[in-house]
């Protein structure tokens, strides 16, 4: 059988129900997220172990997540953190962030997590300015074409050690059309060219096929300085963090 959405679809399906099992919780905001009229533009079942699991290899103790719709991916990545840990999330439409809100309390993170509301870019100085940072992870999975400015912000947010994840460089392998005049696809042509020349980060992108297409991620370890001083490096999280 030749691959393709069909096939990798029944793989997805078939990967979720042996490796993940079924999740009462995550299912019902995938329905409430439905029955809302959101767009099932989030990120796969398996994806969101991934980023889980990346999350508990980080240790984690502060997320931040650009891009909520209707929290999904926020649920997978909070429940990897501790009690006394933080998720801060970043969504610019109010009726998304209302339905986020409502899923992440029926998943019991309402304590965890801080949903705010608004444009991301406008939402990350505030973060500096509140002294949040640096974060173990950070989540970019928001406006595409604007992908290359949330980078910089990121590493603003981070230090040695922190781990940035983008969603959704490959684009059906748009990523490759430098004559593309798809926003999406020129922020993210920028993005990996940013990434790519970025010193402070040791990066790469993994190609996927899943129920979600074809796409894939991009991540990058912090490994220098980043924009943050050495009395903030101190702060919430620099115990577990190192110069790598
Ligand atoms: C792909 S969806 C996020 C999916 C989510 N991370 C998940 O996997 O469950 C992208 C989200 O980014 C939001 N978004 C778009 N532009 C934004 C902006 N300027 N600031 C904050 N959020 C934005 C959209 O409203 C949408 O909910």
């Amino acid at each position: 059988m030749n691959p393709g959405q069909t096939q990798w679809s029944a793989i997805d399906e078939f990967l979720s129900g042996s490796l993940l099992g079924s999740d009462p919780v995550l299912d019902g905001a995938l329905e409430a997220s439905a029955a809302a009229g959101l767009p099932s533009i989030q990120i796969t079942p398996c994806q969101g172990k991934l980023l889980q699991i990346l999350a508990q290899l980080q240790g984690a103790r502060s997320i931040l997540e650009i891009g909520t719709l209707g929290g999904y991916s926020t649920i997978w990545l909070a429940r990897a953190l501790p009690p006394s840990g933080r998720l801060i999330t970043l969504e610019v439409n109010q009726q998304y962030a209302k339905v986020a809100a409502a899923n992440i309390s029926r998943a019991n993170l309402s304590s965890i997590v801080d949903l705010r509301v608004g444009p991301a870019l406008e939402s990350l100085p505030s973060l500096v300015a509140e002294g949040h940072g640096p974060f173990d992870l950070i989540f970019i999975d928001a406006d595409k074409e604007t992908t290359p400015d949330y980078f910089l912000w990121a590493l603003k947010l981070s230090c040695a050690g922190s781990l940035i994840i983008v969603d959704n460089v490959i684009r059906k392998g748009a990523l490759l059309d430098d004559k593309s005049t798809d926003p999406a696809v020129r922020g993210m042509r920028r993005f990996i060219q940013l990434l790519g020349d970025e010193h402070r980060v040791r990066a790469t992108a993994i190609q996927t096929v899943g129920a979600k297409g074809y796409d894939g991620f991009a991540i990058a370890l912090v490994i220098g300085d980043a924009d943050l001083t050495n009395e903030k490096r101190t702060g919430m999280s620099a115990d577990r963090h190192r110069d790598l």
